[in-house]
Parts: C-alpha cells; structure tokens; sequence
C-alpha cells in the first residue's frame, strides 16, 4: 500500500500551523538480502520482497554459526548486504522541502530516490537527514537504501544489520528551522533558519511547562532524577504575517558540576552518579529499536536504583534520551569505540578521517537540548592514549588534515608540547565546544596515569577511568585540581542462576587479559566472586566509589547483558555475563546488592536456590537493607545471626549443609521482625507458570517459570517450552543462557534454570506447553 503523502498534508492544512508535516515513515518497506546494483532502480519488481515494518535487524533472524564472520565477539549471527525498498505518493509539493530522516541504520548506508543517489553513511549510530526535493516529482515516488554489514568484523559487540530505528518523512515550507536548529541554553533559544526567499522572517520563541501551557521560566523548576520536570520551547517562524514553520523542543533547567574535592552536586545536591553502561541491543529482539522493551529496560533499571545512563559506546536512539528526560535518568551521551587506530579489522576507523567531525558534529547538534545529558564523551578506550609506532608514522600533513582546525601539528609536535594523539582528542573536544559549551566533556580511559595522551591536553573536563579500582587513591595527585569519575567499572562475569562455591573465593576469567580460559561449564558465578582480570567484583568497585568523595561515581559495565562479546568464553558462548540483569531482562542476584546500596526500599534477599545434594556444603548469601541483622533457619533451625559488621559490608553469609525442606531468612530491626523470606526445596517438574513481566502498549514480556506441584521454581528445569498464541504473535523468547543456540525468533525455548521468557504481540491468550508438565494460559491485556 502506497503512502498517501499529500492526502495526509490536505488534512493537516486545515489547522493553523500549514508548513511542517513531520510523519514516521517506518510502515510497508520491502526487504531483500540480496545485492545488485538494479535493485536502486525505481522500476526494480520487489513484489516478491519480504514485507515489513521499521525498525528491522535482519541478523536477529539468523542461525548462530562458528562460520559467522561476526566471531562471538559480534554475537555469532550473521551479517550481509540488505536492501529495503518503499514507494510513496507525493502532492502538491510545490517550493515546499521534503526530508528523509533515519535515526540509525547499520551501516554503510546508500540511499537513493528514483534511482538517483542521494548519500551515504558509514557510521551505524548515526541519525542523519537528506532534502530529498531535488529527487522527487509528483505522484508515486521510490526510496531504496542499501545496507552492508558485510566487512566482517567490523565491532566488538553485536551491532544488528539494517534500518534498526525510526525513519520520518518531512515536509517545510521554504522557510524553516534547519535540522537541528534549535539550540536552547541557559534560558536562550538560538535558532538557525533557511530563507531561500530573502523575506523578512520573525523568530517567535514560546515557553511550554509540563503540560503544555505557555509559562515563564523566571523561576523554573529543576530537572532531577526524583523531580525530571521538563519544558519545552516552541519555535515559530513568521513570514507574512503566517506562521510558516512550528517545532518543539524538550528541554530542563539544571545546575550541576563536577568537583575535584566533593564529586558530583546536582541541583546544589551532592551525589553519586549510579550510573550503568548500555549497549543498544534489546536481546532476544535485537538491535532493532522497540520503545516497550527501551522502556522496559530503564525501568528496570531504575528501579534498581540506577540513575545514569552510559550510551557506550555511541550515539544512542533518540527515544533513549527522550525517555531519560522524563524519568530522571542522566546519560553520558558517548561517540565512538575507536579513532583513527582501529580494534576490530574493518570497524569505524577506516572512516574516521573522512567522517568524524561530521558525526561528532551531528551527534552534539542532535542531542545538546537533552536535559538529561550531562556530559559528553569523544571516546571509548582509545587506543591513541598511549603513543604507538602508527601513531609516530603519522604523517605531520596527515595530521593536519585530520585535525583542520587550525593546529599547526608540526610547530606543536616538534616543540614536544603535545603529541599528535592529544592535539587529537583537543581537536575533538574543540569540535564538541563548537556546538556546545554546556556540558563537561569525559572519555573512557584505560590509561589511567597522567601520561595518558588524552589527558595532557585541554580535551578532558572530567578524568575518567574505565576500571584501575586500584589507581583511584592516587587520583588528586596524579590529576591535581581535576574531577573525576569511574566512566567504566566492574566487569563481574554472572550467569543467572549458577552459582560457583566456596563463595568467598575470587574467580578471576581469565587471569590475564591475552590467556585463553575454558571451563565446561560455560557459565560464571552469580555470587559476586566471578571477575575479568583487568577488573573486580561488584563491592570492590563500589566500596571505593562510595567512600572516596571526590569520585563523581561510577558507570557499571553492564547493567543488562548484551549479543556479543562473551568474556571469558568463546563460541559456543555468544552473549555476554557482564549484566546485572540477564539477557533475558532477569535480574541477577546482584541487583539486590544494589537495590539495598541505592534505594530507600527495604531489600531482603536470600539466594541461591534450595535444591541440593543433601550433605552438601552451600554458601547462603543475603543482601539486606533497613534491618540491623538478619537470622537464617533451615527446617526451622537456626543457622545462626549475620549482621554487616560496617559501612564496607554488603552481604552476609551462611555456610551450611543442606537437607531437604525449607530455608527461610528473618530480618529484624530494633528486636522487631521487618520481613521474612522462605525458599523450599523444590519437587518434580509438574506445571508452567506465566505472569506478565512488562506490559508495553505494543509488547507484552511474559515470563514463564516451570514449578513443581505445590509452585515452588524447580532451579534445574530445563524442559522445552512451546508458546502457542491465539490472537497474538510470539515474536521472541529467551532465556537469559548464553550458550544457547536457539533461534532468538523462535516460539519456543527452553527453560534455564527453570525459567525463560517470551515477547508477545498483541492481545488474546498465550499458552506455555511442555512435555511431561501441565500447560498454562494468560490473557493479554
Ligand atoms: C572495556 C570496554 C567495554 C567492554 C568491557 C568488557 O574495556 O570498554 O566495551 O569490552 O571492557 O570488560
């Protein structure tokens, strides 16, 4: 079905504001994997294409293969060359602009219309805008975008192939805000218009609060993470005495800073920033963005306590920040993994020379109104913080070109005062100021000493270390008079459910970066004693963030696990274990931990589970918060009293042997119980139980756990659930295992740990069948 462009504009024309008509334009695509240099053409016959909505990953469909050029590290799911196609009715367009708008598409993107190129794009996370007028005539029209994921491996995480955000479609008068061009500041609104006409244009600036109404901003309510309270502007055009161009712009009022003696003060408050690192990923359902499941994300999320977001490491969807806005969410707003040295054969690097600016431009213009970004970052562990035999192979013209910004390389690097790697990262950072003078611009450093390239230059506002827990005593020496953050930290490697004891033995995995490490298993510890070697434990890295004053906080990597990446493991292994909460959007132990350090709320959890060998030894661990102790019975016996000897303490532990039945928790406050918490040995497998895990307006998450007769989780299950819908659509299941090899599409999975989940679309009923158990049915709302 054709999208009747100027049907929809006629009924828009009706209300006041005639000129800009902004529509998504993410409906009725073709789609083929498959290349030919014909398929741009407007008269190209894709009847026979696959019929599809935006946002798509075509990777999330594929098999897991060894042979996937991807590697593990890529999530071991395939890549390839796409093409999506569309047509689209186009009326009465007259001097009136026309824009095509993608938010994201993975990448080396092509687009063309009637057959003519119209641009590209390498970068992947980069959203991006061309004027499509040139190339469209009345009536129907074609869009085709070409899409190559193809130079494998080209990142360390799973990126997801094709157009994986929104895309829009827009219509200006001649006279109108240019893409991106309203930047709002301080109480100033600085608008940057085109006027092909050379008529006589006022810029009219409206202040709207919360809901709407026009108000001013003499004395404005601040933006916080309990109190995210947001205005928005709306920018007026006017030209012969019309309105001719309308936008909104989302943004807050905010005072903050970053102090080398205290941390970090919002709103004239000091605190923490609690932050987590976040790939874009949404695990069974890919890289392709889906509102629910963001949403379900930082809710999560935030209820664990978290209150930064880390968009590591890139650009992220524009949904992300505007959902941080209104809940009260901080984001460090990141650029890029790599410069010019590259980490995987055919990433961005080949790119950068001829890209960065415009995609660290383009990221800071799109995003700066963001009351929620409160720092910029221009890189990820770049490999230019130390000086290497390319970086001394640079050529001085060469640096010139990259830097084009005035430096003179060659006076700079001959004196000794810089070395090219830093006139670098000025030169980026200049480029971030350019646009943006707000916000303290931080990079994700594992160089953590003074000589780092990227810290002896003026690029860096805020020191920030990824990992070297151990390095931040020395910090107000090494960095005299600079704040400081952990922009990274933890890397704890959990499997949700599996637990490795004696508890209070440290696994490191493995014990040097470069040395492989194997273990049958496939699975990591989730008691926090389970770490890579270049990082801690979940209480290490906080137990230094929470006593050190001057460290602004912390941004844990990872707060959900994510495709790719698998540390310590390999293929089979293709996700990763580094999440607090797993694949599958389920907690780890862990988050309790947090919960307990991070809210107000009453936190009593006991874990592991109670389905032992009896006579066997088993470390009993329990996270609490607002109770002075907490006492431990097993059929009624008493283990014994735990209570956290200090502030430095975060969990207590019971080693005991187990015996069949019950063990139950008793926290108490002051003499007096404050809560219970019982976990009994489970029996046979008998039925599924289903519940909604998160309901979205498009997506329900059902979780399904398989439980014995009387409902207790059987912690061993592993039976294959068959998710059978009437009415709706099972697009997705998962289990949070990251050795399995079932298709993330697939309606059916089995149970890890005795759990999994399904994504649902659609309302009716959803049935959960397994062999041997009892089935179970929910109605979806
Ligand atoms: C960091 C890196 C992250 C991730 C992490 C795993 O060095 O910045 O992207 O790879 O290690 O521990």
């Amino acid at each position: 079905m054709k999208r009747l462009f100027g049907l929809v504009c006629a009924l828009c024309a009706l209300t006041a504001i005639q000129a800009r008509q902004r529509q998504n334009f993410d409906a009725d695509w073709r789609f083929m994997l498959a290349d030919s240099a014909v398929m741009s053409s407007p008269d190209y016959r894709d009847g026979h294409w696959r019929r599809l909505n935006l946002p798509h990953d075509w990777a999330i469909e594929g098999d897991f293969l060894v042979s996937n050029p991807s590697g593990a590290s890529g999530g071991a799911l395939p890549g390839g060359i796409g093409w999506y196609r569309k047509k689209f009715e186009v009326r009465g367009l007259k001097d009136d602009k026309l824009y095509i708008e993608f938010d994201g598409v993975y990448m080396n993107s092509i687009v063309y219309v009637n057959g003519q190129k119209v641009g590209c794009r390498p970068y992947g996370y980069s959203s991006f805008e061309y004027d499509i007028t040139p190339y469209v005539h009345e009536g129907d029209n074609v869009v085709a975008v070409r899409v190559d994921n193809s130079d494998q491996p080209n990142s360390r995480w799973y990126s997801g192939c094709g157009i994986y955000r929104h895309v829009w479609l827009t219509k200006t008068h001649p006279i109108h805000v240019k893409h991106w061009g309203v930047y709002v500041h301080d109480g100033k609104v600085e608008v940057d218009y085109e006027n092909p006409t050379k008529q006589k244009v006022k810029v009219k600036n409206i202040w709207l609060d919360a809901d709407g109404k026009p108000t001013s901003i003499k004395k404005p309510r601040k933006w916080s993470c309990e109190d995210p309270y947001i205005y928005k502007v709306r920018t007026q055009l006017i030209a012969g005495g019309k309105v001719v161009d309308e936008v909104e712009t989302t943004t807050g009022f905010r005072d903050f800073r970053f102090d080398a003696k205290t941390g970090f003060w919002l709103n004239g408050k000091n605190m923490k920033l609690n932050g987590v690192c976040e790939h874009h990923d949404f695990g069974c359902l890919g890289a392709a963005l889906h509102e629910d499941a963001l949403h379900r994300k930082l809710v999560k999320l935030k209820a664990m306590g978290v209150n930064a977001i880390r968009s590591s490491h890139n650009p992220p969807a524009p949904e992300l920040l505007n959902m941080c806005d209104t809940m009260g969410l901080i984001v460090m707003d990141e650029s890029f993994d790599m410069w010019r040295r590259r980490k995987t054969q055919n990433d961005y690097a080949r790119f950068f020379d001829e890209w960065h600016e415009r995609d660290l431009t383009d990221l800071v213009l799109r995003d700066r109104n963001h009351p929620s970004i409160l720092m910029w970052s221009i890189g990820n562990e770049v490999l230019e913080q130390w000086s290497s035999a390319e970086a001394d192979t640079l050529s001085l013209e060469q640096a010139n070109l990259i830097l084009n910004a005035g430096h003179d390389a060659s006076t700079l690097a001959k004196e000794g005062e810089m070395s090219v790697n830093t006139l670098l990262a000025d030169h980026l950072s200049d480029i971030v100021r350019r646009y943006d003078t707000t916000r303290p611009i931080t990079a994700g450093c594992n160089e953590p000493s003074p000589n780092n390239h990227l810290f002896r230059g003026k690029a860096i506002d805020v020191v920030g270390f990824n990992y070297h827990h151990e390095w931040i005593k020395d910090v107000p020496h090494n960095f005299p008079g600079r704040p400081f953050i952990m922009t990274e930290s933890v890397s704890a490697l959990q499997t949700n459910g599996f637990y490795r004891m004696p508890s209070d033995s440290i696994f490191k995995a493995p014990k040097e970066w470069w040395l492989p490490y194997t273990d049958p298993t496939y699975m990591c510890s989730a008691y926090d004693n389970m770490h890579a070697s270049w990082s801690s434990t979940h209480e290490q890295t906080w137990d230094v963030v929470k006593h050190t004053p001057y460290v602004g906080g912390q941004f844990i990597w990872t707060g959900f696990d994510y495709i790719g990446e698998p540390t310590p493991y390999s293929y089979p292994a293709r996700s990763s274990y580094f999440g607090i909460i797993d694949l599958a959007g389920q907690p780890k132990d862990v988050y309790y931990m947090y919960q307990s350090e991070w809210t107000s709320l009453p936190v009593l959890h006991l874990f592991p589970h109670w389905n032992w060998l009896d006579g066997q030894q088993i470390d009993m661990w329990c996270y609490y918060s607002q109770a002075d102790e907490v006492e431990l019975f097993i059929n009624g016996k008493s283990q014994g009293i735990r209570r956290k000897a200090d502030s430095h303490q975060y969990h207590v532990m019971w080693r005991v042997t187990f015996e069949s039945g019950e063990v139950k928790a008793v926290a108490r406050k002051e003499g007096k119980v404050v809560g219970e918490q019982v976990i009994k040995t489970a029996g046979q497998p008998d039925h599924i139980q289903l519940s909604v895990d998160y309901q979205g307006r498009d997506l329900t998450f059902v979780q399904a756990v398989v439980v014995d007769k009387d409902g207790n989780r059987c912690p061993w299950a592993e039976n294959e659930l068959f998710f059978e819908p009437s009415d709706a659509q099972v697009i997705a299941t998962d289990n949070g295992c990251q050795t399995s090899m079932e298709r993330f599409t697939s309606p059916q999975r089995k149970a890890f740990f005795g759990r999994c989940i399904a994504v649902v679309r659609g309302k009716g009923n959803i049935t959960a069948r397994a062999i041997g158990l009892k089935a179970a049915s929910l109605s979806l709302q």
